[in-house]
């Protein structure tokens, strides 16, 4: 299973304000089908909860803070995630969710394959079983 992974992106400083950008199969490891954001996330509230069969994402806090629980099955490691010039690289087939979202948060995710609702196990026991098999 390949490993999830903190990626720093270009920055062009500039005293006019900082710049940075993603190319897909250059910045990140996949070509980029979609890009979705999520935002004005109530303070307590969690999202995802929930692995893909084939999907990979790159996640970038554009603005504010938030936490990426990253769960292969044996163990959860956790990112903070508080810079728009770094973003976590998430392989298919992990548990993710995110939590602690800051006011005025903004994720910015970057996925492999259009939207699919059949990509997602959803219940983690199923998850759990598709992991021990491998
Ligand atoms: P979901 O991926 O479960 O959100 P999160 O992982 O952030 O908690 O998506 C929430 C809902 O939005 C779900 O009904 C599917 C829908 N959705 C789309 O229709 N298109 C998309 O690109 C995404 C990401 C979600």
């Amino acid at each position: 299973m390949t490993k999830q992974k903190i990626i720093n992106l270009p920055k062009i400083k500039d005293k006019r304000g900082n710049l940075s950008f993603i190319e897909g199969e250059n910045h990140i490891p996949f070509e980029i089908k979609r890009v979705y954001w999520i935002y004005d996330v109530p303070g307590g509230e969690h999202r995802g909860g929930h692995a893909f069969i084939e999907q990979s994402e790159f996640i970038v806090a554009l603005s504010g803070s938030f936490d990426i629980e990253i769960d292969n099955g044996k163990y959860i490691e956790t990112y903070r995630m508080n810079r728009s010039y770094y973003g976590l690289f998430v392989p298919k087939g992990l548990w993710r969710q995110m939590k602690n979202f800051s006011t005025n948060s903004l994720a910015l995710v970057i996925a492999s394959t259009v939207f699919n609702a059949s990509d997602y196990i959803r219940d983690y026991k199923e998850f759990k079983l598709l992991v021990d098999e491998k």
